[in-house]
């Protein structure tokens, strides 16, 4: 197997690995958007990038059985130093076990992230069966998982004892209280995100959780919000569930005294029947997998689409 230049001349082989890739994908998921196997979408996402950024190719008997391509210069990318990034639509192989073509492409193209001084190393996939043990091997851990779910109905067996609405403005200093409360949740210990930990004017919250196109779904007692769930249509969280079918979950959470109890999931059935309504034919959430009770409750409505994994070379190199 040779690896080479990813050059102008392997977009339309490497374009035709990644709508295979995606096709696998779309008929274990059958809601995901469309847009891969009915417009250009890839071959543009790789035009706008291929001989502007280092990609490789992998390629045997002739034939492009691999490439990656990504950003390499991303100032404070998880972190003070500069890092790179492979999106979802930066890597296809040609098999779902694929480890060798796959490291072979890492060290290329990891090669010349160093060389700029590149430390934080991110690569998104398609979800397949083998990714996860390859990328440990290779020193990654798991950094964010997007998951994406049907419009059926979550099942809910016992209802809870809360009023499930949708939010509006007599709930925006519950809402400017919650969203302060989910940046500590998640600056802590063992997320350790780094957030802004100002409380946000009323003006932001309105426009984080009112705007056009937002659905922001709350479960309150009496007065209080006691959780919520906020997304927008039409934009899910990574380029490839960027769609008009889609409705993008970006905010959830729930006061830890009611937590357990089935309250998210009951306001995450009220916020997809309105997506529903409003034309949504799926339904997507971004999380990291070290927010053991989100893990928890997103995996237990949703299924992966895309992982992402992260690795932080030794900065003395
Ligand atoms: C994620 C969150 C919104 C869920 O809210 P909730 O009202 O407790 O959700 P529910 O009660 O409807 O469901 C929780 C599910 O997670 C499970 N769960 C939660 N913590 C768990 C743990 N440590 N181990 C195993 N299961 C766990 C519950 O058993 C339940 O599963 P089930 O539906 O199979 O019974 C809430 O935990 C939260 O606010 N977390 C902090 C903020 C946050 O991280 N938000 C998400 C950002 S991406």
């Amino acid at each position: 197997m040779d690896i080479k230049p990813f050059k102008g001349e392997h977009i339309s082989d490497a374009s035709v690995l990644f709508r295979k890739g995606y096709a696998k994908l779309r008929s274990r998921f059958p809601y995901l958007p469309d847009k891969v196997e009915k417009t250009e979408w890839i071959t543009e996402k790789l035009s706008g990038i291929v001989e502007k950024h280092p990609g490789f190719v992998a390629i045997r008997a002739n034939e492009v059985v691999g490439y990656m391509i990504g950003y390499p210069v991303i100032q404070e990318l998880k972190g003070s130093q500069t890092g790179a990034y492979v999106p979802e639509w930066g890597n296809a192989t040609a098999r779902e076990n694929s480890e060798d073509i796959c490291t072979s492409l890492y060290r290329a193209i990891s090669e010349s992230w160093i060389d700029v001084r590149s430390y934080n190393h991110i690569i998104s996939f398609l979800v397949n069966e083998n990714i996860i043990e390859t990328m440990s091997l290779l020193g990654f851990g798991m950094q964010v998982i997007d998951a994406g779910r049907n419009l059926s109905q979550p099942r809910i067996e016992t209802k809870p004892d809360v009023v499930i609405e949708i939010g509006t403005e007599k709930h925006i200093y519950q809402l400017q209280e919650i969203d302060h409360l989910i940046n500590v949740h998640l600056e802590a210990a063992p997320c350790f995100l780094k957030r802004c930990n100002e409380i946000k004017d009323a003006g932001d919250i309105r426009k984080d959780f009112f705007s056009q196109d937002v659905i922001t779904v709350v479960a309150t007692k009496g007065d209080k919000v006691v959780s919520c769930i906020r997304g927008r249509m039409h934009h899910g969280n990574t380029a490839l569930l960027h769609h008009k079918n889609v409705f993008g979950i970006n905010f959830g959470y729930t006061r830890q005294e009611y937590r357990n109890s089935k309250i998210a999931t009951a306001v995450l059935s009220k916020a997809i029947e309105v997506a529903s309504g409003d034309g949504a034919s799926m339904c997507s959430v971004d999380f990291e997998p070290q927010n053991v009770a989100a893990r928890y409750f997103w995996l237990s409505h949703f299924s992966p689409i895309i992982y992402s994994f992260i690795r932080k070379v030794d900065d003395r190199i």
